[in-house]
């Protein structure tokens, strides 16, 4: 008999090139078919794709959110898949300056790549994930609350809560929807922002133990869930059980 766990599923990983959108390519990558997407290819995907012919990697900017949405698209195709079981919406980006003094490049860039882009590519995935009976997941951050010197990428999460809280309401019974915030995770893309996290960098979530509690959280379809350092701590990132 064919039990759930069982399953291979397709799944469609954006910002799978680093950092804790790889993390959750390592864990499947044995058991389901992946497609991650990224500007970059660095060894380590590569490495992961030539032993695992079930992973492809897709060249993808999403500060250009139609390319990217028109990318992504080929690159389905080129799998020959028609339907998709899993969208991760998890590509981000941002820049720690004092608002006042913030680059405009920069606030467009941050909330092209987090916010547009995954409205754009929401819209372009949807039918093919009804059709997989899918799930849409979005990576946000408990910034979404509110971070000062991280004003645009604070909103652009913002906007992502709340995009994702709408479309979960809009798609119901056709795909389900669910925003997983992470709360500080031990990523380069601090040092990418230009924050330096000093000592307090040493308590933040590894991001294999993130990845394995976003992994729960989408095996357990929950609708909206912070992920914390607590959370870590109570061992659900190193027991959790997930696709
Ligand atoms: N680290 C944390 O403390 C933390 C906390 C809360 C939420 N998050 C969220 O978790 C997600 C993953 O972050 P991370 O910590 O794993 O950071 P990361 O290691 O910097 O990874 C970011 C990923 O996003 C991709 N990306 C960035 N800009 C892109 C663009 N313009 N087009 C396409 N892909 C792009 C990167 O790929 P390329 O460089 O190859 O383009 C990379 O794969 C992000 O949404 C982030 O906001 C992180």
């Amino acid at each position: 008999m064919t039990t759930l766990a069982a399953k291979r599923r397709r799944i469609l990983v954006t910002g799978g090139t680093s950092g804790i959108g790889l993390e959750l390519v390592r864990r499947w990558v044995k058991r389901h078919e992946i497609i991650a997407t990224g500007r970059s290819f660095p060894e380590e995907l590569s490495d992961l794709a030539a032993q695992n012919p079930g992973l492809t990697h897709s060249r993808t900017d999403q500060a250009k959110p139609r390319d990217a949405a028109g990318r992504i698209a080929a690159a389905i195709t080129a799998r020959g898949w028609e339907m998709l079981d899993h969208a991760v919406l998890n590509a981000g980006t941002g820049f720690v300056c004092d608002p006042a003094d913030e680059d405009i490049a920069r606030i467009l860039e941050t909330l092209t790549t987090n916010l547009t882009a995954s409205m754009v590519l929401a819209h372009h995935l949807f039918p093919l994930l009804e059709k997989g009976g899918g799930t849409l997941t979005l990576i946000g951050s408990t910034a979404h609350r509110g971070a000062p010197a991280f004003a645009s990428y604070a909103a652009s999460k913002a906007g992502l809560n709340g995009f994702a809280r709408s479309l979960r309401e809009e798609w119901r019974g056709r795909v389900r929807v669910q925003i997983l915030h992470p709360g500080p995770t031990r990523t380069t893309m601090h040092q990418k922002a230009g924050l330096d996290t000093g000592r307090a960098g040493a308590f933040f979530t590894p991001p294999a133990a993130m990845a394995a509690m976003i992994d729960h959280a989408i095996a357990r379809r929950v609708a909206v869930r912070r992920l914390s350092f607590l959370r870590y701590w109570s061992g659900e990132g190193l027991l959790a059980r997930g696709l």
